[in-house]
Protein backbone atom coordinates (compact mmCIF):
# COMPACT_ATOMS: atom_id res chain seq x y z
CA UNK A 1 0.00 0.00 0.00
CA UNK A 2 1.55 3.67 -0.77
CA UNK A 3 0.34 6.56 0.45
CA UNK A 4 -3.08 7.70 -0.42
CA UNK A 5 -1.80 10.90 -2.26
CA UNK A 6 2.04 11.14 -3.63
CA UNK A 7 4.28 13.38 -1.98
CA UNK A 8 3.86 16.90 -4.03
CA UNK A 9 6.59 18.90 -4.82
CA UNK A 10 6.45 22.86 -5.72
CA UNK A 11 7.80 24.15 -8.65
CA UNK A 12 14.54 21.88 -7.17
CA UNK A 13 28.12 18.50 3.59
CA UNK A 14 28.50 18.24 7.13
CA UNK A 15 28.24 14.57 8.22
CA UNK A 16 26.73 13.21 11.79
CA UNK A 17 29.21 10.27 12.21
CA UNK A 18 27.90 8.19 9.17
CA UNK A 19 24.85 6.92 9.53
CA UNK A 20 23.39 4.35 7.24
CA UNK A 21 26.78 3.07 6.76
CA UNK A 22 28.44 -0.01 8.47
CA UNK A 23 31.56 1.36 9.94
CA UNK A 24 34.58 2.00 8.33
CA UNK A 25 32.90 3.47 5.14
CA UNK A 26 33.65 5.84 2.55
CA UNK A 27 33.03 9.20 2.41
CA UNK A 28 32.54 10.29 -1.31
CA UNK A 29 33.34 14.45 -1.82
CA UNK A 30 31.63 17.19 -3.28
CA UNK A 31 29.56 17.62 -6.33
CA UNK A 32 32.23 18.85 -9.56
CA UNK A 33 30.20 20.96 -11.67
CA UNK A 34 32.72 20.64 -14.60
CA UNK A 35 31.74 16.80 -14.89
CA UNK A 36 29.84 15.55 -17.70
CA UNK A 37 27.22 11.71 -17.45
CA UNK A 38 27.40 10.20 -14.82
CA UNK A 39 28.21 6.44 -15.79
CA UNK A 40 26.63 5.72 -12.24
CA UNK A 41 23.48 6.39 -12.66
CA UNK A 42 20.88 4.95 -14.59
CA UNK A 43 20.54 6.60 -18.44
CA UNK A 44 16.79 6.32 -18.59
CA UNK A 45 16.40 8.51 -15.32
CA UNK A 46 19.11 10.60 -16.42
CA UNK A 47 17.93 11.40 -19.90
CA UNK A 48 14.24 11.75 -18.27
CA UNK A 49 15.58 14.28 -15.91
CA UNK A 50 17.46 16.41 -18.59
CA UNK A 51 14.68 16.06 -21.09
CA UNK A 52 11.95 17.43 -18.15
CA UNK A 53 14.82 20.82 -17.57
CA UNK A 54 14.88 21.16 -21.35
CA UNK A 55 11.04 21.80 -21.69
CA UNK A 56 10.31 23.27 -18.12
CA UNK A 57 13.13 25.06 -17.08
CA UNK A 58 15.28 24.26 -13.96
CA UNK A 59 13.49 22.13 -11.04
CA UNK A 60 13.21 22.33 -7.60
CA UNK A 61 15.51 20.07 -5.95
CA UNK A 62 12.31 18.26 -4.76
CA UNK A 63 10.86 17.59 -7.68
CA UNK A 64 14.53 15.99 -8.46
CA UNK A 65 14.26 13.96 -5.75
CA UNK A 66 11.23 12.66 -6.44
CA UNK A 67 11.80 11.60 -9.81
CA UNK A 68 15.49 10.01 -8.34
CA UNK A 69 13.33 8.34 -5.71
CA UNK A 70 10.18 7.31 -7.34
CA UNK A 71 10.35 7.38 -11.10
CA UNK A 72 7.47 4.59 -11.04
CA UNK A 73 9.84 2.67 -13.61
CA UNK A 74 13.66 3.95 -12.77
CA UNK A 75 13.44 5.48 -9.16
CA UNK A 76 15.49 3.96 -6.57
CA UNK A 77 12.95 3.34 -3.98
CA UNK A 78 11.09 1.32 -7.22
CA UNK A 79 13.58 -0.83 -7.68
CA UNK A 80 14.05 -4.90 -7.30
CA UNK A 81 17.13 -4.60 -6.10
CA UNK A 82 17.89 -5.07 -2.30
CA UNK A 83 18.23 -1.45 -0.21
CA UNK A 84 18.49 -1.40 3.02
CA UNK A 85 20.38 -4.56 4.84
CA UNK A 86 23.98 -5.60 4.79
CA UNK A 87 24.13 -6.79 1.07
CA UNK A 88 22.13 -3.16 0.40
CA UNK A 89 23.59 0.49 0.06
CA UNK A 90 22.86 1.42 3.92
CA UNK A 91 22.13 -0.66 7.60
CA UNK A 92 19.14 0.46 9.43
CA UNK A 93 18.62 -0.46 13.40
CA UNK A 94 15.99 -3.52 12.65
CA UNK A 95 18.24 -4.79 9.89
CA UNK A 96 21.19 -5.20 12.69
CA UNK A 97 19.15 -7.34 15.15
CA UNK A 98 15.32 -8.09 16.07
CA UNK A 99 15.87 -6.41 19.59
CA UNK A 100 15.41 -2.83 18.48
CA UNK A 101 11.75 -4.09 16.85
CA UNK A 102 10.97 -5.90 20.40
CA UNK A 103 12.22 -2.79 22.02
CA UNK A 104 9.53 -0.71 19.84
CA UNK A 105 6.86 -3.65 20.41
CA UNK A 106 7.00 -3.57 24.38
CA UNK A 107 6.79 0.53 23.79
CA UNK A 108 3.55 -0.05 21.60
CA UNK A 109 2.19 -2.77 24.62
CA UNK A 110 2.23 0.25 26.82
CA UNK A 111 0.40 2.06 24.55
CA UNK A 112 -2.37 -0.51 23.74
CA UNK A 113 -2.58 -0.69 28.05
CA UNK A 114 -2.82 3.50 27.83
CA UNK A 115 -5.73 3.75 25.20
CA UNK A 116 -7.79 1.17 27.57
CA UNK A 117 -6.55 -1.81 25.26
CA UNK A 118 -8.53 -1.75 21.91
CA UNK A 119 -9.22 -4.70 19.30
CA UNK A 120 -8.30 -4.77 16.92
CA UNK A 121 -5.40 -2.17 17.95
CA UNK A 122 -3.75 -1.31 14.25
CA UNK A 123 0.27 -1.12 13.84
CA UNK A 124 0.66 0.87 10.77
CA UNK A 125 4.50 0.61 9.87
CA UNK A 126 5.65 3.25 7.28
CA UNK A 127 8.26 2.43 4.89
CA UNK A 128 8.35 -1.08 6.38
CA UNK A 129 11.39 -2.49 4.04
CA UNK A 130 11.68 -5.95 3.94
CA UNK A 131 9.99 -6.65 6.96
CA UNK A 132 12.20 -6.84 9.53
CA UNK A 133 11.23 -4.35 11.80
CA UNK A 134 7.39 -6.12 11.33
CA UNK A 135 8.59 -9.44 11.89
CA UNK A 136 10.48 -8.37 15.13
CA UNK A 137 7.63 -6.65 16.65
CA UNK A 138 4.90 -8.42 15.77
CA UNK A 139 7.11 -12.15 17.35
CA UNK A 140 7.07 -10.21 20.68
CA UNK A 141 3.67 -8.81 20.15
CA UNK A 142 2.04 -12.12 19.36
CA UNK A 143 4.40 -14.14 21.94
CA UNK A 144 2.38 -16.62 23.44
CA UNK A 145 2.75 -15.03 27.20
CA UNK A 146 1.77 -11.69 25.55
CA UNK A 147 -1.26 -9.51 26.65
CA UNK A 148 -2.18 -8.43 22.91
CA UNK A 149 -1.81 -10.89 20.99
CA UNK A 150 -5.28 -11.44 19.85
CA UNK A 151 -5.68 -7.67 19.16
CA UNK A 152 -2.74 -6.36 16.53
CA UNK A 153 -3.26 -5.48 13.07
CA UNK A 154 -0.24 -5.10 11.41
CA UNK A 155 -0.36 -2.96 8.23
CA UNK A 156 2.38 -2.00 6.16
CA UNK A 157 2.68 1.16 4.16
CA UNK A 158 5.35 0.57 1.62
CA UNK A 159 5.71 2.03 -1.81
CA UNK A 160 8.16 -0.75 -3.19
CA UNK A 161 6.19 -3.46 -4.68
CA UNK A 162 9.08 -6.11 -4.21
CA UNK A 163 9.83 -5.17 -0.56
CA UNK A 164 6.06 -5.52 -0.19
CA UNK A 165 5.71 -8.97 -1.59
CA UNK A 166 9.13 -10.02 0.28
CA UNK A 167 7.26 -8.76 3.11
CA UNK A 168 4.36 -10.76 3.14
CA UNK A 169 5.70 -13.91 2.22
CA UNK A 170 7.91 -13.44 5.32
CA UNK A 171 5.36 -12.64 7.34
CA UNK A 172 3.87 -15.65 5.83
CA UNK A 173 6.25 -18.19 6.61
CA UNK A 174 6.61 -17.06 10.27
CA UNK A 175 2.80 -17.29 10.87
CA UNK A 176 2.33 -13.21 11.24
CA UNK A 177 -0.33 -12.36 9.21
CA UNK A 178 -0.64 -8.21 7.98
CA UNK A 179 -4.05 -7.03 8.27
CA UNK A 180 -5.43 -4.98 5.43
CA UNK A 181 -7.68 -2.35 7.10
CA UNK A 182 -9.16 0.55 5.43
CA UNK A 183 -11.35 2.58 7.81
CA UNK A 184 -9.79 4.67 10.23
CA UNK A 185 -8.37 3.64 13.30
CA UNK A 186 -6.95 2.98 16.44
CA UNK A 187 -3.60 2.28 17.00
CA UNK A 188 0.53 2.92 16.82
CA UNK A 189 1.92 4.47 13.90
CA UNK A 190 5.43 3.53 13.36
CA UNK A 191 7.83 4.90 10.45
CA UNK A 192 12.03 4.06 11.27
CA UNK A 193 14.01 5.80 8.45
CA UNK A 194 11.39 6.83 6.57
CA UNK A 195 10.92 10.81 6.40
CA UNK A 196 14.36 10.97 5.42
CA UNK A 197 13.56 9.98 1.89
CA UNK A 198 10.94 12.57 1.68
CA UNK A 199 11.97 14.76 -1.26
CA UNK A 200 13.18 18.39 0.21
CA UNK A 201 13.35 21.93 -1.21
CA UNK A 202 17.26 23.45 -0.83
CA UNK A 203 17.63 26.98 -0.07
CA UNK A 204 20.26 29.14 0.70
CA UNK A 205 21.17 32.34 2.66
CA UNK A 206 22.55 34.61 -0.35
CA UNK A 207 23.43 38.23 -0.03
CA UNK A 208 21.01 38.72 3.05
CA UNK A 209 17.90 37.29 1.12
CA UNK A 210 17.02 33.54 0.66
CA UNK A 211 17.18 32.08 -2.73
CA UNK A 212 15.93 28.68 -3.61
CA UNK A 213 18.88 26.26 -5.32
CA UNK A 214 16.92 24.53 -8.20
CA UNK A 215 18.83 21.75 -10.58
CA UNK A 216 19.44 22.86 -14.17
CA UNK A 217 21.79 21.28 -16.64
CA UNK A 218 25.11 21.53 -16.78
CA UNK A 219 25.65 21.95 -20.29
CA UNK A 220 23.98 21.75 -23.45
CA UNK A 221 25.23 17.99 -24.82
CA UNK A 222 23.06 14.75 -23.94
CA UNK A 223 26.35 13.66 -21.62
CA UNK A 224 26.18 16.94 -19.53
CA UNK A 225 25.24 16.07 -15.94
CA UNK A 226 23.02 18.47 -13.77
CA UNK A 227 24.26 21.68 -11.38
CA UNK A 228 22.61 24.17 -8.55
CA UNK A 229 21.32 26.87 -10.26
CA UNK A 230 19.83 29.83 -7.65
CA UNK A 231 17.14 31.45 -8.10
CA UNK A 232 14.04 33.03 -6.31
CA UNK A 233 12.26 30.70 -4.45
CA UNK A 234 9.78 28.99 -5.94
CA UNK A 235 7.03 29.36 -3.18
CA UNK A 236 6.73 31.51 -0.32
CA UNK A 237 5.98 28.41 2.01
CA UNK A 238 9.91 27.75 2.03
CA UNK A 239 10.68 30.96 3.54
CA UNK A 240 7.82 30.59 5.95
CA UNK A 241 8.53 27.61 7.47
CA UNK A 242 12.03 28.54 8.54
CA UNK A 243 10.55 31.76 10.23
CA UNK A 244 7.58 29.50 11.85
CA UNK A 245 10.52 26.96 13.58
CA UNK A 246 12.54 29.91 14.34
CA UNK A 247 15.43 29.22 11.82
CA UNK A 248 17.56 32.29 10.82
CA UNK A 249 20.36 31.52 8.42
CA UNK A 250 24.16 32.80 8.09
CA UNK A 251 24.85 34.42 4.93
CA UNK A 252 25.81 31.75 2.65
CA UNK A 253 24.15 29.09 5.01
CA UNK A 254 22.33 26.18 3.46
CA UNK A 255 18.86 24.38 4.73
CA UNK A 256 16.46 22.27 3.64
CA UNK A 257 13.00 21.94 3.28
CA UNK A 258 10.47 19.22 3.77
CA UNK A 259 7.11 20.77 2.74
CA UNK A 260 6.30 17.05 1.94
CA UNK A 261 5.76 16.37 5.81
CA UNK A 262 2.04 18.03 5.33
CA UNK A 263 0.75 15.02 2.77
CA UNK A 264 2.18 12.55 5.01
CA UNK A 265 0.17 14.17 7.93
CA UNK A 266 -2.49 14.11 6.30
CA UNK A 267 -2.28 10.30 5.15
CA UNK A 268 -1.64 9.35 8.93
CA UNK A 269 -4.46 11.88 9.72
CA UNK A 270 -7.04 9.68 7.56
CA UNK A 271 -5.28 6.10 8.77
CA UNK A 272 -5.24 6.88 13.09
CA UNK A 273 -8.53 7.99 14.04
CA UNK A 274 -6.78 8.05 17.62
CA UNK A 275 -3.66 6.58 18.90
CA UNK A 276 0.18 7.77 18.82
CA UNK A 277 2.68 7.74 16.11
CA UNK A 278 6.74 7.03 16.91
CA UNK A 279 8.83 8.52 14.49
CA UNK A 280 12.76 7.68 14.42
CA UNK A 281 15.42 8.61 12.07
CA UNK A 282 18.44 11.23 11.90
CA UNK A 283 18.08 14.56 12.71
CA UNK A 284 17.43 17.16 14.69
CA UNK A 285 15.26 20.21 15.86
CA UNK A 286 15.70 22.86 13.03
CA UNK A 287 17.40 25.64 15.19
CA UNK A 288 19.60 23.05 16.40
CA UNK A 289 20.06 21.46 12.95
CA UNK A 290 20.89 24.58 11.48
CA UNK A 291 23.14 26.56 14.10
CA UNK A 292 26.06 28.48 12.88
CA UNK A 293 28.23 25.52 12.62
CA UNK A 294 26.53 24.01 10.06
CA UNK A 295 26.91 26.08 6.98
CA UNK A 296 26.23 23.10 4.37
CA UNK A 297 22.98 21.43 4.03
CA UNK A 298 22.27 18.01 4.87
CA UNK A 299 21.60 15.84 1.66
CA UNK A 300 23.70 13.16 1.20
CA UNK A 301 23.50 9.78 -1.05
CA UNK A 302 24.31 6.26 -0.02
CA UNK A 303 25.28 3.50 -2.52
CA UNK A 304 26.80 0.59 -1.05
CA UNK A 305 27.72 1.67 2.33
CA UNK A 306 29.22 4.24 0.86
CA UNK A 307 28.32 8.06 1.50
CA UNK A 308 28.24 10.36 -1.10
CA UNK A 309 28.25 14.74 -1.41
CA UNK A 310 27.46 14.76 -5.07
CA UNK A 311 23.50 14.03 -5.34
CA UNK A 312 23.94 14.45 -9.21
CA UNK A 313 25.74 10.93 -8.78
CA UNK A 314 24.37 7.68 -9.16
CA UNK A 315 21.08 8.84 -10.35
CA UNK A 316 18.32 5.93 -9.37
CA UNK A 317 21.53 3.83 -8.06
CA UNK A 318 21.80 5.63 -4.78
CA UNK A 319 19.48 6.71 -2.34
CA UNK A 320 19.00 10.30 -1.85
CA UNK A 321 18.49 11.62 2.07
CA UNK A 322 18.42 14.56 4.22
CA UNK A 323 18.52 15.04 7.81
CA UNK A 324 14.87 15.25 9.58
CA UNK A 325 14.44 18.90 10.40
CA UNK A 326 12.34 17.46 13.71
CA UNK A 327 10.73 21.47 14.69
CA UNK A 328 9.09 20.67 11.14
CA UNK A 329 8.04 17.76 11.89
CA UNK A 330 6.57 18.82 15.05
CA UNK A 331 4.53 21.74 13.49
CA UNK A 332 3.51 19.61 10.82
CA UNK A 333 2.01 17.12 13.36
CA UNK A 334 0.06 19.88 15.31
CA UNK A 335 -1.41 21.03 12.01
CA UNK A 336 -2.58 18.11 11.50
CA UNK A 337 -4.10 17.22 15.02
CA UNK A 338 -1.38 15.50 16.49
CA UNK A 339 0.20 16.52 19.62
CA UNK A 340 4.04 16.22 20.11
CA UNK A 341 4.32 14.14 23.64
CA UNK A 342 7.82 14.90 23.38
CA UNK A 343 11.71 13.97 21.47
CA UNK A 344 14.26 11.74 22.88
CA UNK A 345 17.27 10.16 20.90
CA UNK A 346 17.22 6.58 20.19
CA UNK A 347 19.42 5.56 22.88
CA UNK A 348 17.31 7.00 25.94
CA UNK A 349 14.39 5.72 24.16
CA UNK A 350 14.94 2.11 23.57
CA UNK A 351 16.69 1.69 27.26
CA UNK A 352 13.09 3.46 28.56
CA UNK A 353 11.14 0.99 26.11
CA UNK A 354 12.51 -1.89 27.73
CA UNK A 355 15.87 -2.84 25.62
CA UNK A 356 17.47 -4.11 29.00
CA UNK A 357 15.38 -6.18 29.89
CA UNK A 358 15.40 -7.81 26.76
CA UNK A 359 18.85 -8.06 26.88
CA UNK A 360 18.50 -9.97 30.60
CA UNK A 361 15.72 -12.13 29.06
CA UNK A 362 18.32 -13.29 26.52
CA UNK A 363 21.23 -13.41 28.52
CA UNK A 364 19.38 -15.36 30.92
CA UNK A 365 18.01 -18.11 28.48
CA UNK A 366 19.89 -21.47 29.25
CA UNK A 367 20.33 -21.86 25.25
CA UNK A 368 22.00 -18.75 24.57
CA UNK A 369 25.35 -19.21 23.15
CA UNK A 370 28.48 -17.27 23.37
CA UNK A 371 27.94 -16.10 19.21
CA UNK A 372 24.23 -15.50 19.37
CA UNK A 373 25.14 -13.28 22.85
CA UNK A 374 28.16 -11.71 21.29
CA UNK A 375 25.94 -10.50 17.87
CA UNK A 376 23.57 -9.61 20.12
CA UNK A 377 25.62 -7.42 22.26
CA UNK A 378 27.26 -5.78 19.69
CA UNK A 379 24.43 -4.73 17.76
CA UNK A 380 22.26 -2.98 20.96
CA UNK A 381 25.72 -1.02 21.43
CA UNK A 382 25.63 0.20 17.63
CA UNK A 383 21.90 0.98 18.31
CA UNK A 384 22.78 2.92 21.93
CA UNK A 385 25.93 4.83 21.14
CA UNK A 386 25.37 8.55 20.52
CA UNK A 387 28.14 8.57 17.63
CA UNK A 388 26.28 5.73 16.06
CA UNK A 389 22.74 5.17 15.57
CA UNK A 390 21.97 6.02 19.07
CA UNK A 391 21.85 9.67 18.68
CA UNK A 392 19.13 9.36 16.09
CA UNK A 393 15.95 11.13 17.62
CA UNK A 394 12.77 9.42 18.63
CA UNK A 395 9.80 11.57 18.58
CA UNK A 396 6.13 10.15 20.12
CA UNK A 397 2.87 11.94 19.08
CA UNK A 398 -0.48 11.78 20.05
CA UNK A 399 -4.13 11.64 18.51
CA UNK A 400 -6.84 12.32 20.05
CA UNK A 401 -5.66 10.62 23.37
CA UNK A 402 -6.60 10.61 26.92
CA UNK A 403 -4.18 12.75 28.86
CA UNK A 404 -2.30 9.99 30.19
CA UNK A 405 1.32 9.62 32.19
CA UNK A 406 4.46 10.12 29.58
CA UNK A 407 4.98 6.76 27.51
CA UNK A 408 7.99 4.74 28.89
CA UNK A 409 10.12 5.44 26.09
CA UNK A 410 10.38 9.41 26.77
CA UNK A 411 11.13 8.44 30.61
CA UNK A 412 15.01 8.89 30.23
CA UNK A 413 15.19 11.93 28.59
CA UNK A 414 18.15 13.73 29.26
CA UNK A 415 17.43 17.02 30.56
CA UNK A 416 14.41 18.87 28.42
CA UNK A 417 14.75 22.21 26.70
CA UNK A 418 11.53 24.15 25.13
CA UNK A 419 12.03 23.48 21.51
CA UNK A 420 10.69 26.21 18.47
CA UNK A 421 7.58 24.54 19.21
CA UNK A 422 7.10 24.02 22.63
CA UNK A 423 7.21 20.55 23.04
CA UNK A 424 9.83 19.46 24.84
CA UNK A 425 13.45 18.40 23.01
CA UNK A 426 15.97 16.31 24.46
CA UNK A 427 20.01 18.17 24.51
CA UNK A 428 21.71 16.81 21.53
C1 LIG B 1 15.41 3.73 4.35
S1 LIG B 1 14.29 2.47 4.02
C2 LIG B 1 13.84 2.01 5.67
C3 LIG B 1 13.22 0.67 5.74
C4 LIG B 1 12.83 0.21 7.14
N1 LIG B 1 11.93 1.15 7.79
C5 LIG B 1 14.05 0.01 7.99
O1 LIG B 1 14.22 0.73 8.97
O2 LIG B 1 14.86 -0.87 7.66
C6 LIG B 1 12.86 3.40 3.50
C7 LIG B 1 11.71 2.53 3.06
O3 LIG B 1 10.59 3.37 2.83
C8 LIG B 1 9.99 3.05 1.59
N2 LIG B 1 9.39 4.29 1.11
C9 LIG B 1 10.05 5.41 0.73
N3 LIG B 1 9.19 6.37 0.41
C10 LIG B 1 7.94 5.86 0.59
C11 LIG B 1 6.63 6.40 0.43
N4 LIG B 1 6.43 7.65 0.00
N5 LIG B 1 5.58 5.61 0.74
C12 LIG B 1 5.78 4.34 1.19
N6 LIG B 1 7.00 3.78 1.35
C13 LIG B 1 8.07 4.53 1.05
C14 LIG B 1 11.12 2.54 0.73
O4 LIG B 1 10.71 1.73 -0.34
C15 LIG B 1 11.96 1.79 1.75
O5 LIG B 1 11.52 0.46 1.88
Amino acid sequence: MELRRPIPTIGPVEAIPVRRSVPGSVHVGPADATRGADPGSVPELFARLRAEIARDGPITFARFMEVALYDPDFGYYRSETERPGRGGDFLTAPETHPIFGQAIARQVEELWEMLDRPRPFALLEYGAGSGALAEAMLRELERPDGPMTAAVAYEAVEINRFRRAALDARLAAAGLTPHSGDSPAVGCAVANEFLDALPVHRVRWLDGRLVELFVDQAGTSDADGFIDRPDEPSTPALAARLAEEGVVLAEGQQAEVCLGLDAWFEDLAHRLERGYAIVIDYGRPGPELYSAARIAGTVMGYVRHRAIEDPYRNIGRQDLTAHVDFSSVQLAAQHHGFEPLGLTTQAEFLIGAGAEELLERVRSDPRTDLATWVELRSAVVRMLDPRAMGGFRVLVLARNTPASPLPRGLANRTPATPSATGATTARP
